[in-house]
């Protein structure tokens, strides 16, 4: 059957024989019996018309036809080839024994306090929301601690040492890790994660989870942004059925989703003060590493605007180099030292704001 949804005679339309685009709408399974299939055939035309009648620059052609009733399954999309199940793709996801302890980590007595309530809230989540009915008053509850914090304040430390107290192993993937080429398969990547931490019991750690969380899209384009509300629709969901221990590692966000806002404890890791920085260099500097009689943590301390990763990379920088220079032992000077060419490789940050008065 053809049909032109706008006559030449259209007054609208400029006469003439104009070449137009013809669409074949193959929608009408075969067998469909002849009154059904002449209602289905008008129905089609009528939303054509309506479609080109508000959108179509040009007259429209359109050619309705029968599809064979047995119709072979279309040739598969490249993301349903072979698509890998959960379960398959949950053995990509293994836990590792934690690495470090709480007692390694130095924080604000506070930060330490919140980090431990929010911990016990998340894993006694059902008996206080099931059992003792908090649900009726919270109906998503939180079921994962977000750490915020500028890099190499913690965050991926305080994960590890989180699984150790609680005597799990830990399932660490990245955000950015899940995404796939395939359209479509970052939220199943997403799922398998959760199912792999659940499998084997393991606390679930997901570092950069900025993207899922916050409220603006960081990625431009219609495109991704579907994408970004796939993944964000699937965590919610993951979340909701997770029993276990979720850890979430993020930068500072300006503004977090609504729809996380109850599911998720955040708690700010703050770049450390001048207390926090001894307390880290000395952690920092075992007794086993020969050190000259002048190293003294309280007076690397004063050098400001270092977190606990630059304190780090100064350490093993100035030890590599007191071996390579076969002086056997790191004094005070190359502790400084070391700590500048840190300073000075860092990438550029903004200055970070005027501490509040008093
Ligand atoms: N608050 C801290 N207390 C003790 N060590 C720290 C602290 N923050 C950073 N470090 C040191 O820096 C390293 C990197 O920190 P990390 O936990 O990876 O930071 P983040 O995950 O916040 O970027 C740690 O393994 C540790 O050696
Ligand atoms: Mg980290």
């Amino acid at each position: 059957m053809k049909w032109n949804s706008r006559p030449e005679s259209h007054p609208g339309w400029p006469g003439g024989p104009t070449p137009r685009p013809a669409f074949a709408v193959s929608g009408i399974p075969g067998g469909t019996d002849e009154v059904e299939a002449a209602l289905l055939r008008s129905r089609l035309i009528a939303a054509v018309d309506a479609f080109g009648g508000h959108h179509g620059p040009e007259p429209l052609t359109v050619t309705v036809t029968n599809r064979p009733a047995a119709r072979p399954p279309a040739k598969a999309e490249p993301m349903a080839a072979d698509s890998p199940s959960v379960a398959e793709r949950a053995q990509d996801f293994t836990a590792t024994a934690p690495l470090y302890t709480f007692d390694r980590l130095v924080l604000p007595g506070r930060t330490m306090e919140q980090l431990l309530r929010a911990i016990h809230i998340v894993e006694r989540r059902r008996t206080l929301f099931d059992d003792w009915g908090l649900r009726t008053i919270q109906p998503h509850p939180s079921s994962a601690v977000n750490l915020e914090g500028p890099p190499g304040t913690g965050k991926t430390m305080a994960a590890h040492a989180i699984a150790d107290r609680l005597g799990r192993p830990l399932l660490a993937a990245r955000a950015s890790q899940l995404e796939s080429k395939y359209h479509g398969e970052g939220p199943k990547n997403l799922d398998a994660l959760f199912h792999a931490a659940a499998a084997q019991g393991a606390v679930l750690f997901l570092d950069e989870a900025d993207g899922l969380m916050s409220a603006r899209f960081e990625t431009a384009g219609h495109g991704s942004e579907h994408a970004v509300n796939a993944m964000r629709s699937e965590l919610l969901t993951a979340l909701d059925r997770f029993e276990g221990l979720a850890v979430f590692a993020t930068n500072l966000v300006s503004s977090y989703d609504t729809a996380f806002d109850s599911r998720v404890w955040h708690v700010r890791f703050p770049r450390p003060d001048e207390a926090a920085r001894a307390a880290i260099w000395r952690r920092h500097l075992p007794g086993t590493l020969p050190q000259a009689g002048d190293v003294s943590p309280e007076a690397l301390a004063a050098v400001g605007d270092v977190t606990g990763r630059d304190i780090r990379r100064a350490v093993i920088d100035a030890a590599a180099e007191a071996l390579l220079t076969g002086r056997g032992r790191v004094g005070q000077a190359d502790l400084l030292d070391a700590l500048e060419r840190v300073r000075a490789s860092r990438p550029e940050r903004p200055a970070p704001p005027p501490a509040p008065p008093g």
